[in-house]
Formats: C-alpha cells, sequence, structure tokens
C-alpha cells in the first residue's frame, strides 16, 4: 500500500511519480478531497461492462458520500456501522436472513416493493416477502388446514384469484404462510412445532377458486435478538407487525403476486414495525355461528372467515 513519506519535503510531485512509476495519475487520485472524492470513485467505474452496474454503483456511492459528508461520523462511529453490519452477516444463515430484517425494518423492502409495482391497476396491492418464506410449502388440497397443531380460533379463508378483467384464472397456485397463534413460524420453533406448520401450496378451482383452513393468525414481534432488533431498541420502536397471511399467488400469463392479508382490526394495524400495510390488504375476519355452514367447511363450531378475491395483472400490462 502506498504511505506518504513524510521525510524528505512530503509526498513527491506527480509528474515525477508518474516518471518512476509509469503511472498516469489524474489530479483527483493525487489529491483525494472532501470535494473530489466522489467524483474520483464514480470516475473509477467508467470501464463497467454493465451499464446499469455503473449507474448502481456510482449512485450508491454518491449517496454514500453526500451521506458521510452531510453527517460526518467519527472514526469510532463509523467503526461502529461496519460492526453493526458485520453482525448483521453473521447472524444470517439458512433459517435467518437479518439482512431482509434490517431493511424491512428501515422500509426499504417496501419501498422497492411499492416502487416496482406502481401500474397495478385493478389488481391486488402487493407488500413485503419477510424474512420467513425459506422452505418449500407442501402441496395441499383445498379445504386442507394449514394449522397442523389445532390451537387458536379456527378459520376458513376462501376466495377466487381473477385477472384484471375478471375473467378466473382457474389452476392459479397460491402459496400460504402464517405464524402460529402464539406469533412464532415453524421455522422459528423448530422441535416445538412440527415443519410446515402453517404453509400450505393451494391450486385454485375450474372457477378460479380457493378455500383452506387456518387459525386467525396473531399479531407478534419480528425477531429482536440480532442487530435489526438492536436499532428498534436504540430508537425506542415497537418490534410488532400486524396479525396476517402471507400469499404468493402464480397463474401463466400473469405477474407474480407477493402479498398479505391483514385482519381488520388488530393491534399494530396503525404502525407495522416494517410499513408493509396497505389499506386495501385490510379484510374482515367474521364469525359465524352456523354449524351447517361449519360441517361445510369440516368444522365442528363456530369458526371465523375471510372471503377475498385476488386480482393479477396480466404480463401485457406490466
Ligand atoms: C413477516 O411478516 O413474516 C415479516 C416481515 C418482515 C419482517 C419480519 C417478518
Ligand atoms: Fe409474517
Amino acid at each position: 500500500m502506498w504511505r506518504c513519506g513524510g521525510s524528505q519535503g512530503g509526498r513527491p510531485p506527480a509528474a515525477s511519480m508518474e516518471r518512476a512509476t509509469g503511472l498516469n495519475l489524474s489530479a483527483m487520485a493525487t489529491d483525494f478531497t472532501e470535494e473530489t472524492a466522489a467524483d474520483a470513485v464514480v470516475d473509477s467505474f467508467a470501464k463497467t461492462p454493465d451499464p446499469r452496474l455503473r449507474e448502481l454503483l456510482s449512485g450508491l456511492v454518491r449517496h454514500l458520500h453526500a451521506f458521510v459528508r452531510e453527517t460526518e461520523p467519527t472514526v469510532a462511529e463509523w467503526e461502529r456501522a461496519i460492526g453493526f453490519l458485520t453482525a448483521t452477516g453473521q447472524k444470517c444463515d439458512d433459517e435467518r436472513q437479518e439482512f431482509i430484517l434490517l431493511s424491512d425494518v428501515l422500509g426499504v423492502s417496501m419501498l422497492v416493493e411499492t416502487i416496482n409495482n406502481r401500474k397495478t391497476g385493478g389488481a391486488t396491492e402487493s407488500t413485503v416477502l419477510g424474512p420467513f418464506h425459506m422452505i418449500e410449502s407442501p402441496r395441499r388440497e383445498l379445504g386442507e388446514s394449514i394449522d397442523l397443531v389445532g390451537t387458536g380460533p379456527p378459520c376458513v379463508v376462501a376466495g377466487r384469484v381473477l385477472s384484471a378483467d375478471g375473467t378466473p384464472l382457474p389452476g392459479a397456485e397460491l402459496d400460504v404462510w402464517q405464524a402460529n397463534d402464539q406469533g412464532f413460524y415453524d421455522v422459528q420453533q423448530p422441535g416445538v412445532q412440527p415443519r410446515t406448520n402453517g404453509r400450505g401450496l393451494f391450486t385454485a378451482d375450474a372457477d378460479g377458486a380457493f378455500w383452506f383452513r387456518t387459525i386467525v393468525p396473531s399479531h407478534y414481534p419480528i425477531p429482536t435478538d440480532g442487530p435489526a432488533g438492536a436499532l428498534l431498541n436504540a430508537t425506542e420502536r415497537h418490534p410488532y407487525r400486524p396479525a396476517h397471511i402471507h400469499f404468493i399467488v402464480t397463474a401463466p400469463g400473469h405477474r407474480a403476486l407477493t402479498t398479505h392479508i391483514f385482519v381488520a382490526g388488530s393491534p399494530y394495524i396503525e404502525s407495522d414495525a416494517v410499513f408493509a400495510v396497505k389499506k386495501s390488504l385490510i379484510k374482515e375476519f367474521t364469525r359465524v355461528d352456523d354449524p351447517r355452514q361449519a360441517a361445510g367447511y369440516g368444522l365442528d363450531g363456530p369458526f371465523w372467515i375471510a372471503t377475498f378475491d385476488i386480482v393479477l395483472q396480466p404480463d401485457a400490462d406490466a
């Protein structure tokens, strides 16, 4: 690494450096200042063959340098920031994605999601994927339960998958996952919950209809035992998400939709820790006491039902 020797009059002039090293050094490279730093780094990307990569790296460097110039972190603060990001990486494994969680609590996941789904027309709105869609959901028959434990208020979720013009989409696939009634996903409680509890992969019928049994989900805290939790703690933010069920819905010729439905009236519906609530995704879960309706869904007592259609955007409109 080049180190500035201080003894014989400091740094050699650029011209003699060039003669000595054979390098063609620009003024910016030889005289790094607060004002020229960002340009120097952006210029260094000039030969990047992929223009999009060049654009992304240049934008990142310009914004990052502007942030540093504006906030003037001390060396200790910068080391702390590096330590925070290091700890975020170290918290990740096959079943824990702390970087997604960090992006979520900073609102970046939701911003990317919203930018990429601007032209939804009449389609169902999207929301964040979250870090818990990490194992394959088991294929289940329509009407089957995704709750393998039997605790929590029984519930039916039903509706149809439609194209934007209202045409039903037979054979649409719905990948569904949710936390248990204590607010934990199966992957958070190995050995406590059966693997794939709260997960199912369903195929809509010939009318685009789907229905399955589950339990009314509960609100829950996102994991707080890592750097994302430390950030919430340091900023006195709560870690809770309102009660919800996740969906990824796909059908040929249509854009895949990643979304949730939120339980109307759930605590934290106004202050989701990851900013993911959209009003159109809030659904009523209605209590049903009619034993005949219960029997129709294979239930033997009162239950709650949420009904809604999911509208996908044709690829051609994307
Ligand atoms: C979730 O809903 O599974 C989730 C989303 C973002 C952060 C943590 C959890
Ligand atoms: Fe969730």
